[in-house]
This record gives C-alpha cells, structure tokens and sequence, in this order.
C-alpha cells in the first residue's frame, strides 16, 4: 500500500520545502518521488504543512489501575487528534510499573489498546536497583526525587547513588525536594488557599531537586534528562553538559503562572507547581537558547468530580496531549518562535534525548509517523470536545491558530478531520536491540 501526500510543505530536517512525500508501509520511502509516479491513496495537501509525529516523552494515562481517570485507549485517541504519534508513559499507575513484569503486562495492555506508538518507563524504589540495572523494553528509568501522585519516591542519597552508579539506562527525574517540600506543607498546614500549592512546590523545592539530580549525574557520568523544569532559576543549571543533560519543559510551565488560580483554581493546580511570569519568560527564552530540549505535556488526567475538591484535596495534574502541538503552532502564529523549532522541540529533539531511532524526523528510510497541519485553522478548545476520558482542559474557551487535521502512525492514518481509523488497533510491542530503539509498533 502506497500513500502519496503531495503538494505539502515539508518539515524536512535542515530545509522546509513544498514537495510530496512516498509512504510504503510503515515506513517513508521516497521524498519528492517523480510526477508520475504510482500510488494507491493520493493526499492533496496543498497549504498544509506536513511534521513528523509529535514524541511526547512525559505522559500518565492512569492504565492499569486507575482508569476511571483514562486509559491507554482514551488517551492514544487524544494522542491522534493531536498530532502525537508516539507517547512515553510514567511508572506511577497501580501497581507501580516497578518490575520488568508490570511492564511487559503494560507494554501488552498497550498492544491492544494504542492507536499510536508507545514506550513506558521502569519507576525507580530505594531497593529494585536489581530491577533497574537489567530492566529492558523500556527507554529509561524514572526517578519521583520528590513524590507527586501515586507512592513513588526515592530521596534518600544512598538509593539514589546506588541507581546513578548501577543502572545503566537513561534516567530521568521528577525534580521537587521532598525536605522542603514537608517543611512548607507544615508551614501551611491547614491552608485551603490553592495559591498556597506554589508557596509549598516553591521555587527552592525545584531549584534544589535539580541541582541535586544534576550533580549525581555529573559524577557517575549518567546520561540524565530533567523533567517539567519550571523555575527560570533552573535554567542555568542545565548549561554546558555536553548532552549528558537534557531538560523538558511544558506547556502548562511556559503559560500559566501563578496570577492564572484566580482564574483556574485547581485546574492548574500541578507538581512541579506553575510559577510567576518571569519565570514563563526565563523558560521561554532557555528553550529558544536551546539550555531545555524538549516540549511535553506531564499529561496527567483526573476527574473532574476529583479537580473541584477544595484544596487540598484536589489532585494536582492537568490533561495536555491533545492541544499541545497546537498551543505551540499558536506561538509560531503570534510569531514567538518559528516552525522549525516546534519540530525541534517536539519531534526531533525527543527522538535523540531518548535514541529512538528512525523517528521524529521526515526522512527516507524514517518511520511514517506524520501529522499534516493548517497553521491558518483557528478553533476553540472546549471542554465536551476532549477525546481524553477525563473531559476537559485548563485552556478550555482559548482560541488557538494552527491545529493538527491529519495524522498517520507507521503509515497509517488514524486520524483526519475529526474521525478516526481504529482498524489497526492493537498492535504488537517491539524491542529492537540491534537498532538501539525500543518504542512498540503497530
Ligand atoms: O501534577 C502532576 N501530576 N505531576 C506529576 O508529576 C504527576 C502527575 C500525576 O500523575 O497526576
């Protein structure tokens, strides 16, 4: 089976050109192919800009045990609509995905479940270093240095050496100091003032998690990838690491700060917690200066019966993944940043942080995850319109310009213009040692 998607303009990684790109199978297999050539399903993509698929490597879809929330199906909808064509999934479901067992059953339930590609992370305890260090099928290791949702934590230094020294995988951590943390929690015990989530996540929790995580990684020379940073202060922490650090930051990080609870209340209520505006504006201006790799989203669904709780009980974590790509292609209409950096950040720069090979990019012999997109379209994210089970968005009633309308997974298209292609739901996991990758295929 042939597609041929012409006429769009290419996201091509050192050009954008207006050409046509072959897909055979899964895979690209010729771009710019002569006028006449044959193919079995002809794509008019005229005014469309075509990007490879997004690589979202920070994602809770809640499954299994907690789907009441999402689940693998829900959320891999929401990932088609957004133009996310392969997710990296967080250990914090229940039961923890803490053994190489957890994650093969999670890796299957994905099989069946995921209409896109999918990887998940081994979650790091004081004591599976064992598990970690022959861990396989996976991208990498995360480490909760400060917990969030769910029980995960390491922070004791002895644990956390003995898994720098150890592991061998790639780690990644989720940066907030337990210590302080407890302390400001105590300092404002009793408070329901959901303001007060900032003052007790505050800017010395995140600064002193990074450092810490920084300095381990330095030491045993372990590649390590900083999670959602969201402090300005951070940013220089993450300078002159030769690639052994990289860093993320999200969407809910870079626009919402502080002033937005007035508005929000707890549907911007997150760890780490937002910020104030200079910090948006320092994180804005690290990932253009390239100090912070990467865009995801930490989606993190819960209810909204479960959000509306009075804080402290409402759960921190906001639903992202099916708007992300288009929060950022809005920037590129308000002229912040261009199109080629939001491929950088989104789709390229994931596939090298985490060597997934033959993704995130547009290239002959590449994967056929792709994502055809019309920077002129402007809609409104609305609540009822969420593919995520848990029905809704902290940018519900924004008007955004430049949204996804077509998106293919390994030469598939699975979604178009508000309908999706289920037929190849269920697909079977995939672990390529050869090649270094380690993402599942459908
Ligand atoms: O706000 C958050 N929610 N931050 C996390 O790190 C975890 C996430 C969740 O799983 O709910």
């Amino acid at each position: 089976m042939k597609t041929l998607i012409k006429n769009a303009i290419v996201m091509l990684p050192d050009s954008t050109s207006r050409l046509s790109v072959l897909i055979e199978g899964t895979k690209i297999v010729d771009i710019d192919p002569a006028a006449q050539i044959a193919a079995d399903n002809i794509v008019d993509a005229e005014g469309l800009h075509l990007l490879p698929g997004v690589i979202d490597d920070q994602v809770h879809f809640r499954d299994p045990g907690l789907t009441h929330k999402e689940d693998i199906y829900t959320a891999s909808r929401a990932c088609a609509k957004g133009g996310v064509t392969t997710f990296l999934e967080m250990p914090n479901t229940n039961p923890n995905t803490i053994t190489q067992e957890a994650l093969e059953s999670k890796l299957e339930l994905a099989a069946g479940k995921s209409l896109v590609n999918y990887g998940f992370y081994i979650g790091a305890t004081p004591d599976n270093t064992n598990v970690l260090k022959q861990a396989h099928r996976t991208p990498g290791i995360k480490i909760f240095i400060g917990s969030s949702t769910g029980n995960l934590l390491v922070d004791e230094q002895e644990a956390l050496e003995r898994i720098f020294a150890e592991s061998t995988l790639p780690v990644c951590a989720h940066c907030e100091d337990e210590t302080t943390v407890r302390a400001n929690t105590e300092r404002f015990a009793g408070t329901t003032d959901i303001t007060d989530h900032s003052r007790i996540r505050d800017h010395e929790a995140a600064i002193i998690a990074t450092r810490r995580a920084i300095d381990l990684a330095k030491r045993h020379q372990h590649r390590f990838h900083v999670l959602h940073v969201s402090t300005g202060a951070e940013t220089p922490l993450l300078a002159d690491h030769d690639n052994l650090i990289t860093a993320e930051v999200c969407p809910h990080h870079l626009f919402f700060n502080v002033d937005d609870y007035a508005r929000l209340g707890s549907f911007v209520q997150m760890n780490p917690s937002i910020k104030n505006k200079e910090d948006n504006v320092q994180l804005w201006q690290a990932l253009l200066d390239g100090l912070i790799q990467v865009v995801a989203t930490d989606h993190a669904p819960h209810t909204l019966e479960e959000k509306r709780q009075p804080y402290p009980k409402s759960p921190s974590g906001l639903p992202a993944v099916e708007n992300s790509l288009a929060l950022m292609l809005n920037q590129v209409h308000q002229g912040r940043c261009t199109i080629e950096q939001v491929v950088q950040w989104m789709c390229d720069a994931p596939a090298r942080v985490w060597d997934i090979v033959d993704k995130g990019r547009i290239a002959v012999g590449y994967d056929a995850d792709l994502v055809l997109v019309d920077l002129d379209k402007t809609a409104v994210v609305r609540n009822e319109e969420q593919e995520t089970k848990s029905k809704w968005s902290p940018w519900h009633g924004e008007s955004l310009t430049g949204w996804p309308v077509r998106t293919w997974v390994m030469g598939h298209e699975v979604f178009r213009d508000g309908a999706f292609d289920e037929s190849r739901r269920g697909s079977e996991a995939n672990y390529d040692h050869a090649r270094g990758g380690y993402w599942a295929t459908r």
